[in-house]
């Protein structure tokens, strides 16, 4: 039978099926190259894998929901890096299992908030956001301070990113519980912010 674009588009699974097919070569050949590049796979100069209490502060950030409202992405444009700072590059997110980058901001990118408040500050905000900021619509976390952690758990969670990649040497893992005692999720939490976009020059 000679081939005709109209019996394509006559059979509906057929064309399906072709869609699908291009839209899948499409996206490889977009996607594939990135996961070899170096400036996607090799950490930026000086960045860390997360500390075991910044680790588990990533996890209550990402349990209670944070990445709803906050991006973790500051894209290059003017109006961008005056407010945040440098825009984000691929090489600080390595260590990221899932990533934070999100594309709703119904508040501030929080890519390059690590040092730009006090610790008491965020304590502050996150009991109660409308303490410092009254019009602010951010919920109020005020459980996370009493919150006790619980530090054995940090060794699951430092394996697993060992696995994804992330070089952490047996004996971090074996020392992070101890980093974690007395520690609140709020601490942990407070300490992941801190730390955040600090890896490279923050102000521009
Ligand atoms: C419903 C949306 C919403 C959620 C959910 C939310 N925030 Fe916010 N957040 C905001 C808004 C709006 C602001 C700006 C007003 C303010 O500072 O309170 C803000 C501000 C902030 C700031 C100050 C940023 C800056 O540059 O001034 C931090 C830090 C922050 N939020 C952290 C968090 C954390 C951590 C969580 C999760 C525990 C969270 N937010 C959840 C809406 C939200």
């Amino acid at each position: 039978m000679k081939f005709s674009h109209e019996w394509i588009e006559k059979n509906p699974w057929l064309l399906i099926g072709l869609v699908v097919l291009v839209i899948s070569i499409g996206g490889l050949v977009e996607i594939v190259p990135l996961f070899f590049q170096k400036s996607t796979t090799e950490p930026v100069a000086g960045l860390k894998p997360y500390s075991p209490l910044r680790l588990v502060g990533r996890d209550v950030y990402i349990r209670e929901g944070c990445y709803n409202c906050h991006s973790q992405m500051i894209r290059p444009f003017r109006a961008e890096t005056e407010r945040y700072g440098h825009y984000s590059v691929a090489g600080e997110f390595v260590y990221d299992h899932p990533f934070q980058w999100g594309s709703k901001r119904t508040g501030p990118d929080l890519a390059r908030v690590g040092g730009r408040y006090s610790d008491e500050w965020h304590r502050a905000h996150l009991d109660n956001p409308r303490d410092l900021v009254p019009e602010s619509n951010m919920p109020s976390y005020p459980w996370l301070a009493n919150a006790q952690l619980v530090p054995a758990d940090v060794t699951a969670k430092m394996r697993a990113m060992k696995t994804l990649g992330v070089p952490y040497t047996d004996e971090e893992i074996a020392a992070g519980p101890a980093q974690l005692a007395d520690k609140t999720e709020q601490d942990a939490l407070i300490a992941y912010l801190q730390g955040l976009g600090t890896q490279i020059k923050t102000r521009n």
